[in-house]
């Protein structure tokens, strides 16, 4: 979204201006000093090659650095993003800040956040990447931030601890670094990726262990390196897509393309369906064998899945059945109504576990931030937790208020 209505203004400070009001009026500005950094930091100079209007548009992302398949490895995130993190971080005056995954421009605005007596780090592991970053800092005055070339799986342990670290690519899993990494008080904000859809969660320390304070729908270009996301997917007939990163899932796309042939079976919860992006956090640490579906356009044209795998769903499979989210026009559940439609000799069995979870979340859980997150380094907790989600370094667990 653009900043401002008169798409003919070129003027940075005129365009950065109206980005602050419109971040403001996004929720993503919550605080005097987010706002200030963001009004503050020269951001056109972190992109000299984009045109003005993309770099202050609130929503965009500026391309950096792709692979030979086109598929972006850096870009400068959106401003919107960007704000929600450092809302989310808290940063105060004197703190000592990591960033993993460079750019330039957010550790500048972390340069302005933590002031004169705070100290930036910034890590990315691709050697342009941080050329870049280094270079555009300098340009835009902020010689303080120290740039690294690493893994940021390893964090950047000669600096460390630090009272923030705040990972900018999605992550799979939550390296002993960065809680090792981190002050007693310290906070991470991280996106994690946990089958197939990512949230920024801002995790303070807990014990050995971390303990979330809030989460935020987030999309990032993905880890590399060590940390790199460790996801199987199987292609079905027509284009339907089924992948998981949960190593206890089977995925046998033969199965579950014989599924795909049988009829389907129609469940609805009678219950309402809205605030998709909770209720898909709650399938997702809920069902007992998750996975996501997701099919293009043309597919759900021709009736083969619902138009809800257009964005990805939240499956259940089982070794030769699957199951995934609909919903329909219902006013007397107030607009829409859930349900789920399932295929394969499970189909019964399968919709009834996703009905009661639909059941629950909607009479239970319907609210925003309803999830408190758990990261339980490893060895992992005996007896494990329902519905784990287990990780090389640990495992996430969820309660719900
Ligand atoms: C979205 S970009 C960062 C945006 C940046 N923070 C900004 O100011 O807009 C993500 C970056 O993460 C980097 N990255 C990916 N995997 C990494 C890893 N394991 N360690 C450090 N950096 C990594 C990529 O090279 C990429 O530059």
């Amino acid at each position: 979204m653009m900043a401002i209505d008169d798409s003919t203004v070129r003027d940075p400070d005129v365009l950065r201006a109206a980005m602050v009001r419109a971040l403001r009026d996004q929720d993503g500005i919550r605080s005097e000093p987010v706002a200030a950094a963001f009004a503050t930091v020269p951001r056109h100079l972190f992109a000299p090659d984009a045109p003005v209007e993309v770099v202050y548009d609130l929503h965009r992302t500026v391309p950096v650095k792709q692979d030979e398949n086109g598929l972006e490895l850096s870009v400068m995130s959106a401003a919107h993003l960007q704000a929600v993190m450092l809302e989310q971080a808290g940063v105060e005056p004197g703190m000592r800040a990591l960033e993993i995954g460079s750019g330039g421009v957010n550790a500048a605005y972390l340069a302005e956040l933590v002031g004169k007596q705070g100290e930036v780090i910034t890590v990315d592991i691709d050697r342009d990447v941080i050329d870049r970053a280094r270079r555009c800092l300098d340009d835009a005055g902020y010689p303080q931030v120290r740039t690294v070339l690493a893994d940021g799986e390893g964090g950047v342990p000669d600096s460390a601890p630090y009272d923030l670290i705040i990972v900018t690519a999605a992550a799979w899993d939550i390296p002993p670094s960065w809680i090792d990494g981190l002050t007693p008080t310290g906070r991470l904000v991280v996106p994690l990726t946990v089958c197939g859809t990512t949230r920024s969660i801002a995790f303070d320390r807990d014990g050995e262990g971390l303990v979330s304070r809030s989460y935020s729908l987030a999309r990032f270009v993905p880890m590399q390196g060590e940390g790199a996301a460790k996801e199987r997917k199987v292609m079905l007939r027509g284009g339907v897509a089924v992948q998981s990163d949960d190593a206890r899932v089977t995925l046998d796309a033969q199965a579950l393309n014989s599924a795909l042939d049988t009829p389907r079976l129609d469940r609805w919860s009678g219950e309402a369906y809205d605030q998709p992006d909770e209720l898909e956090l709650y399938l997702t640490l809920n069902l007992s064998s998750p996975a996501r579906l997701h099919a293009a356009n043309d597919v759900v044209e021709r009736g083969l899945v619902e138009a809800s795998a257009l964005f990805g769903v939240p499956a259940l499979v089982s070794e030769d059945s699957f199951a995934y989210r609909t919903r329909r026009e219902n006013a007397a559940t107030g607009g829409f109504e859930s349900g789920v439609v399932a295929h394969g000799p499970d189909a019964q069995a399968l919709a009834d576990e996703y009905v009661t979870l639909l059941r629950r979340w909607a009479r239970d859980h319907r609210r925003r931030g309803a999830a408190t997150l758990r990261y339980l380094p490893n060895p992992a907790p005996a007896p494990l937790p329902r519905n784990p989600v287990l990780r090389r370094h640990g495992t996430v667990t969820a309660t719900w208020h």
